[in-house]
């Protein structure tokens, strides 16, 4: 049974909710590209997440994304997972076809999109890449990098078990590609990497600074910090004054977006400086 007034609606769940930028993007694009369509945030609790997705199936909702802290529970409960949120256990993204629920992470393409865009050409030699963190993002993006074919991926975290098991989960059949390293030695760990992705919560506003020597960095490797407030880290400054490409987090945000809405609202829309601009200004 649809909406009576047969608007499309999506909207974002997760648990606060208030922080979410999702319905400033997706808003922008409704208007931009003139659909008559709803997008807003909704703050549901876990046990509340079943009915969401019986919304979504029943046709009331076109679908939505999914943020902290419903991402696994919704990959359990969705009806069918695409292979890249199957192999992740997480879902950011989800829409009804067919009287099914599916679900996605486009945490993936958001991460290689933002990159093949800001700093073209970045995988052309995927040596040795360096992953800062072991959480949900650094997951995405593990994955990201291994299809993009990188042969070393080193994940170093504080919390050594949960780098081991990021790389058992990950680590492709019959080779070693993932490899966890301690987090103090994280400097040293920088000799021979082509990319450099921050994914832990260290350098945003707010939060304590990452202490990082980039000494042992290559000048030609990428260096890349999915942290988008502020927009020019103290990682990416150092990075920069010293000669390495940068690219910043804003665009992952923006670029995994665009997926959901095309599914919802049946157009594929831009990210544009326009779009950049209203979130840089919204912080
Ligand atoms: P997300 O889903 O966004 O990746 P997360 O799962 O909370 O978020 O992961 C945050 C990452 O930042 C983790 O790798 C975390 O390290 P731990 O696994 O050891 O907790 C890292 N992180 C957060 N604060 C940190 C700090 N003060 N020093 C080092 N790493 C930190």
């Amino acid at each position: 049974m649809g909406q009576a007034d047969n608007v499309a609606r999506a909207c974002v769940i997760g648990d606060p909710i208030s922080h979410s930028r999702s319905p400033l993007i997706h808003g922008h694009w409704l208007e931009r590209l003139g659909i008559t369509g709803v997008y807003d945030r909704r703050r549901v609790a876990t046990g509340e997440v079943e009915a969401f997705l019986q919304e979504v199936r029943a046709g009331n909702l076109r679908g939505g994304n999914v943020t902290v802290p419903h991402k696994e529970t919704v990959a359990r409960h969705v009806d069918v997972l695409t292979e890249t949120a199957q192999r992740l256990g997480a879902v950011n993204t989800v829409w009804e076809d067919n009287g099914k629920v599916w679900g996605d992470n486009t945490d993936v393409t958001g991460f290689l999109a933002n990159l093949d865009e800001r700093s073209p050409g970045w995988d052309c030699k995927p040596e040795k890449a360096i992953v800062l963190g072991a959480g949900g993002a650094a997951r995405a993006i593990i994955y990201g990098l291994l299809t993009r074919g990188f042969h070393e991926i080193d994940i170093v975290n504080r919390s050594p078990s949960r780098a081991r098991q990021l790389a058992e989960d990950l680590q492709p059949q019959g080779a070693r590609r993932l490899v966890p390293v301690d987090w103090a030695e994280r400097s040293g760990a920088l000799n021979g990497a082509t990319i450099l992705v921050n994914t832990t919560s260290l350098g945003m506003t707010g939060q304590p600074a990452l202490d990082l020597s980039l000494e042992a960095l290559p000048i030609q490797a990428v260096v890349h910090d999915i942290v988008y407030a502020p927009l020019e880290t103290d990682l990416l400054r150092t990075a920069r004054q010293r000669g390495n490409p940068v690219v910043d987090g804003l665009g992952m945000l923006l670029h995994q977006a665009a997926p959901g809405f095309a599914r919802w609202f049946g157009q594929k829309p831009q990210v544009t400086d326009e779009l950049r601009q209203l979130v840089i200004d919204d912080m």
